[in-house]
This record gives C-alpha cells, structure tokens and sequence, in this order.
C-alpha cells in the first residue's frame, strides 16, 4: 500500500516497533531466530490481504451498530486449521453465517454487519507454555500458525514456515470468501438453497418457512419494478484474534492515500483476554493501527478497566473503532455486566457491545470431553439483552465459535446431544462449537430478542 511519495511521519513507524520493548504475553519460542528474521522479512512483502478502503468501510459499519441501527454476527472456528481449509468446510461455514444473517435481518428488519472468525484465526493463547501426557512434557500447541497439534518433539516445535504457511491458507480462505460472497452464491434470491445438505431438524424447517416468506416478498417486489442490486451481494468481513506479533506486524502497512497504518491481515482484529494488560505490548501495538479493534471482557472486568482500554485504543471517541466482546459466563453476566454499562454510557465513548457467550461457559465431561450446555449459551445471550435493557444501552451483537459441519461439541440443542454422544463426531483442535442446527436455532432466538427492541 505504500507509495514512494506519500509522507509518513517517522514516529508513527517507530511507534509500530514500540511493543518490542514492552512486556509480552502467548508469544512461541521460535527455535531459530535467522529463520524468523527471514520469514518475517518476506512476510512484509507479500500483498496485503485486505485493503484500507475496506477497513474503514468496516469501521463505518460498526459506527451503526455503535448508534443501535445495525446488529454485528461475528462467527467461525475457534482454531482454524490449514487441513480445515477446504473449499467444502469454507462453503458450510460461509453458508452457516448468511442463514444465520438472514433470521437476523428478517427477524429484526435491522442491518447485520457479517463477519468471520476466519482467515486467520490460526494463533491460539494457552494457559499453559507446555502439555504433559504419560510423564512427557513438550510444548502447548499454539495454533498451526505456530507448531502441529500431534504430540510429538517434531510437531510442537515453533516452526516460523509456518507463519507463511499461515498468510497463504489465509488468502486462499478469503479468496474463496469473496467469490462466494460477491459471485452470486449469497444471492438473497438463493435463500432457499443456502439450506440444501443440511439435515432435517425443527430449526431447519423454521428456516425453510421463512425462506418462503422472504422468497415470496422479493417476487413482490421484483414485480413492483423494484431493483434488486443490493440483493445479490454480501459485504463480508474477516476477523482474527491479534495475537501473534510475528504475523500482525509485518503485515501491517502503511496507507498510501493517508499514511495511516493498518494491519493488513485481516479487516477486525480483536485482543483476547489474556493479552490485554494496559501497559503491555498487544495493546500499545493496536492502539496504533486504523482497523477497527475488539478487546474480550471477562467476568472480572472493572469500570475502571474498561475507562483506561478507551483511551488508549479509542482516545479520539471515533463510533465504530472500539468493540467490547464480553465472555461472563451465564451465572454471572446478569450482575457483571450491567455495571460496566452504567459506567460507560455516561461517559463520551459509544463503543460497540458484543456478546461471546461460549467462553465463559466451558465445562468437562466426566467423559473427559471440553464442552458447553447449549442451555447456557442461550442463557448467557438472554442475559445479554436483558443487562442492555436493564441499562437502557444497545445490545450489538454476538460473537460464536460455530462449523457449518455436523458436529457434536456442544450438548444439547433440538436434537440433544448428550455426554455419550460427544463422541461420535467431536473434531475441535480447541474450542467446542456449535454445530449447523445449534447456530440457526440461536439465530432464531437472537431475533425474537432483537423484534421485540425494534
Ligand atoms: N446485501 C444485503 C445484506 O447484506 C441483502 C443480502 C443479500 C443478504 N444476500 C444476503 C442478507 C444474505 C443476508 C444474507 O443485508
Ligand atoms: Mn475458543
């Protein structure tokens, strides 16, 4: 993006090397550091992956979503690995999101603002540096993007390829992302076809009969003389958890029409739980870029947390730079929340408010599966808007780990899965998500929250 007459101020390239000094959490430790000085330095030559214009485009959509005129769907993997990359895993999971867009668009006759959790969610935080089984210890695996999930010396070495590897999974990944969202495939007028090869359940039939409904509106419309432009194309946007320095920064480049500096790899990044300590390097490098950020809120977050990450990150108040994603779990959001709403809405900032209502709600089996109860899942969005209209603030969204794929990760649902059958068909690397019936039932129950605020 750079351009040899724009002119870019020296401190704001300095300032992209700031965090090198600072202390830095969830980093691997590569083997080789003349392997890394290569990999990164021809990683900052390859092409971006998504441009400023798009970005910023990005940022004026959730400047509505801030103001209460348009809803975020935030979903995909929890890990995305490179053998997941496939055209049919992508389609599934792309088609899973635009079902679930539409009960939301329909349902709540608002805007949603699509995005994935795809493209780059490679790099995994752990809450251990290393994994013992049977009295041999080696490293945690940290994501493809760092090392190999087997439990081998060889695997769990920090490979830096990998991080290469990870940049063209990723462009191959939004390749197909844009061809499906702007070649026809997400078509409104396909509405109907978005639900083939999915099974049989109650929330597939609901979405059949809505499919009629909406399929039946638009040949009204066409027949009115309406023009259909704005139906045959999805703007969808890629999102990852900033985490992996060697990746975020030299991906990021500098504007050649502002001069301003952008993390190319993906439109939305957002900074998780465990890495974002005031002084620490994963804010103070975001706070310098221009993409719109996200920062995960767990159950122990203060008013006075969420002041101090507002101004760092969103010092000039601009609607639509800052989204908090808030993980509190179903038995504490309905007092954890409100209290930081309070706080904020009588203060200057208007960030957006988004929904994970997977991270707080994690148990193990005595199977020795890492699960959630859909129950609670559910629960946890009720409490969402219930802590919103409690407050008198805008509930903006939700952010899912979910596969358009038939999984059983998470018990419960219409077809109420249960401990036993976990089993038959858990492939999660990380997190359990919910599979395709579980996200449109949720997309269901969004709706029915959203319809009764319009
Ligand atoms: N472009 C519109 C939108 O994104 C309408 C639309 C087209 C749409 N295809 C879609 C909405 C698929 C949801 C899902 O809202
Ligand atoms: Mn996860």
């Amino acid at each position: 993006m750079t351009e040899p007459n724009v002119t870019v101020d020296p401190a704001v390239l300095e300032g992209l090397d700031a965090w090198r000094a600072l202390p830095i959490k969830q980093q691997p430790q590569w083997a080789d550091a003349a392997e890394l000085d290569r990999v990164t330095a021809e990683l900052s030559k390859l092409p971006p992956l998504v441009f400023a214009g798009e970005v910023d485009q990005l940022t004026d959509r959730l400047a509505r979503v801030a103001r209460g005129d348009a809803f975020l769907l935030q979903g995909g993997d929890c890990a995305e690995t490179f053998d997941g990359a496939t055209a049919d895993k992508i389609r599934n999971r792309v088609k899973t999101i635009l079902q679930m867009a539409v009960v939301l668009t329909y349902g709540a006759s608002m805007p949603v603002v699509k995005m994935g959790r795809m493209a780059g969610q490679f790099a995994k935080p752990r809450s251990s540096d290393s994994e013992t089984r049977d009295g041999v210890t080696l490293p945690a695996y940290r994501g493809d993007i760092v090392n190999g999930y087997d439990f081998t010396e060889e695997s769990r070495r920090a490979d830096p390829d990998r991080i290469l590897r990870g940049y063209h999974t990723a462009a191959s990944t939004l390749n197909l992302i844009r061809a499906f969202t702007q070649g026809g495939f997400a078509d409104l007028r396909e509405v109907h076809s978005w639900n083939k090869g999915f099974s049989e359940n109650p929330a597939n039939k609901r979405y059949e009969s809505l499919a009629r409904d909406i399929d039946r509106a638009i040949r009204f419309m066409g027949a009115a003389g309406a023009d259909f432009d704005s139906l045959k194309r999805v703007e969808f946007y890629s999102s990852h958890e900033g985490l992996l320095m060697d990746y975020e920064r030299p991906l990021t480049r500098i504007d050649s029409r502002t001069g301003n500096p952008y993390d190319t790899s993906g439109h939305f990044l957002w900074i998780g739980e465990r890495t974002r300590e005031l002084t620490g390097a994963h804010i103070d490098f975001f706070s310098r870029i221009q993409n719109p950020i996200g920062v995960k809120l767990g159950p122990s977050t203060t008013s006075d947390d969420v002041a101090k990450l507002i101004d760092i990150l969103d010092p000039n108040r601009t609607p639509g730079r800052l989204t908090f994603i808030t993980r509190m779990g179903a038995g504490v959001i309905r007092d954890a929340l409100p209290p930081l709403l309070e706080a904020v809405k009588n203060s200057d900032a208007l960030p957006v408010w988004v929904t994970d209502p997977m991270h707080g709600n994690g148990i193990t089996t005595p199977n020795g599966y890492k699960t959630r109860r859909f129950d609670d899942v559910v629960d946890e969005v009720k409490g969402f808007f219930e802590a919103h209209r409690e407050v008198g603030t805008f509930p903006g969204g939700i952010h899912v780990e979910l596969t358009g794929d038939d999984v059983t990760e998470c018990l419960g649902g219409a077809e109420m899965i249960d401990e036993e059958t976990l089993a038959s068909r858990y492939e999660s690397l990380c997190d359990p998500r919910l599979n395709h019936k579980q996200s449109l039932e949720l997309a269901f129950l969004v709706a029915e929250e959203l319809a009764v605020l319009a």
